[in-house]
């Protein structure tokens, strides 16, 4: 039965959260797979905006149970808080299911990745500065902590020895730094053990059942593609996998019991943090966009870089994912422009390349091919089929598909639930 995979097609920051929200109040499960509180989801409910980081969308569904699996990374503290932000303004979050193999990031993790970028200087990444990256390296350098680790004191205090073994001696000889106290952070994260406790649970085995039952479970992934550690812009990149595979990894759920994978895909491109962006604008209509599109981090509150739409790395999105479907969204935002170019291909060195170049030093070359598409004035904010928007806003949407190689089944008109048109059903 459906099990349908929502993702990030560019660099993030696409739309995930309005479009797992407007799904929502139709699946049983929605579920988040990988990444943790570098994500910033917005949802709008009416005159309620609410900045999801950790929390599934699908927490603002009443009938929809939110799931946190395997593949993420937790840090207790955002959880918690994140949680009592939203009982207090009326959310009930009870039922919400937290995979005790999920990892946490400990105030170790957080400090590592702040001090790793300062000394990176000129080359770091950009990181949210939330811990990610050095997280996920301690679970796959298998010195990691999670959830589960937290009922059981003495292997909690084993980890966390084991842990801060190597990590006290970087800290202090190499970053100069104090080194970090094993039974201050032991007592911290036991301080959270209670109060996760009534959310932990075998979400492997949930999903599996759920599935088994023909309920609908959806997967929110966080970032976007071009952010995956294997297919994204490395190192320029998030440390998890994004793409369509980390649902499967980061949920237990095998590639067979996926049916749909919905690629979010915004009308021009953003990207916060550092690296590699063809489109990239640095004129005024790099402003224009950011100003009219909003375009500032929801976890950090950095401008988003803005260019135009690139069809070379929606065509590579469909292809690594396997996309069914794209939800194309801000439309609305390019509404005044007379003509509007789209990058078709990337010429590098004198050469016309159609498709994503492997190459890390090819890709810093890339210049954008355009191709000028006719732009629209009339305020598209309340089309709610496709035949109300103006021809050349149709057109748009078109050349999109048709150089992006997927059917975009649904396009954003504005932040709201209700401003969207769909095209063709998810479900
Ligand atoms: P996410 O990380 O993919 O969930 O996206 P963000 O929430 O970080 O950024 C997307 C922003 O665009 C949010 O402020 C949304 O409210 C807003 N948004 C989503 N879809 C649309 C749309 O179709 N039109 C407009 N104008 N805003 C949208
Ligand atoms: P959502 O889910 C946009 C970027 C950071 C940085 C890189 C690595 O809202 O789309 P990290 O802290 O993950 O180690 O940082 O990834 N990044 C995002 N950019 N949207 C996000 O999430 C992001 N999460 C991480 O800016 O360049
Ligand atoms: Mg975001």
């Amino acid at each position: 039965m459906p099990a349908l995979v929502l993702l990030g097609a560019q660099w993030g920051d696409e739309g995930k959260g309005k479009a797992t929200d407007l799904l929502g109040g139709s699946v049983d499960y929605v579920v988040r797979y990988q990444g943790g509180n570098n994500a910033g989801h917005t949802v709008v409910v009416g005159d309620q905006k609410y900045a999801l980081h950790l929390l599934p969308s699908g927490i603002l569904s009443p009938g929809c149970t939110p799931v946190i699996g395997n593949g993420v990374v937790v840090d207790p503290s955002v959880l918690l808080s994140e949680l009592s932000g939203l009982n207090e303004r009326g959310v009930d979050t009870s039922k919400l299911l937290l995979s005790g193999n999920a990892h946490i990031i400990t105030p170790y993790n957080v400090t590592v990745d702040k001090v790793t970028e300062r000394f990176l200087g000129k080359r770091k990444i950009g990181t949210t500065g939330r811990g990610i990256g050095p997280t996920y390296a301690d679970k796959i350098n298998r010195v990691g902590i999670r959830v589960q680790d937290l009922y059981d004191e003495s292997i909690l205090t084993q980890k966390v020895e084991a842990a801060l073994d190597v990590k006290n001696q970087i800290l202090t000889k190499l970053y100069n730094r104090r080194a970090i106290a094993v039974d201050q952070v032991v007592e911290e994260l036991l301080g959270y053990a209670d109060k996760l406790a009534p959310y932990v649970a075998d979400t492997v085995l949930v999903l599996n059942q759920a599935l088994e039952e023909d309920k609908v479970v959806l997967f929110e992934g966080g970032q976007g593609t071009l952010l995956d550690i294997d297919h994204g812009t490395y190192p320029f990149v998030t440390s998890s996998n994004p793409t369509a595979g980390g649902a499967c990894t980061g949920a237990g759920v095998g590639p067979t019991k996926i049916s749909r994978v919905i690629g979010i895909l915004k009308a021009y491109t953003t990207r916060v943090g550092a690296g590699p962006f063809p489109t990239e604008l640095f004129d005024e209509d790099g402003e224009a966009l950011r100003r009219i599109g909003g375009e500032r981090g929801v976890t950090t509150g950095r401008d988003r870089r803005c260019g135009w739409f690139d069809a070379v790395i929606a065509r590579y999105a469909t292809r690594v994912n396997g996309l069914t479907d794209f939800f194309l969204t801000k439309l609305d935002v390019l509404t005044g422009w007379e003509q509007i170019p789209v990058c078709v291909a990337y010429e590098i060195d004198g050469r016309r390349v159609e498709e994503l170049p492997y190459s890390q030093t090819d890709f810093h070359h890339a210049k954008p091919v355009y191709e000028m598409l006719p732009g629209w004035s009339e305020d598209i904010s309340k089309a709610k089929s496709f035949a109300d928007l103006p021809k050349n806003a149709q057109s748009y949407v078109k050349a999109l598909e048709e150089m992006s190689g997927a059917p975009i089944s649904a396009i954003g008109v504005g932040p709201g639930r209700d401003e969207t048109i769909e095209i063709n059903s998810f479900l």
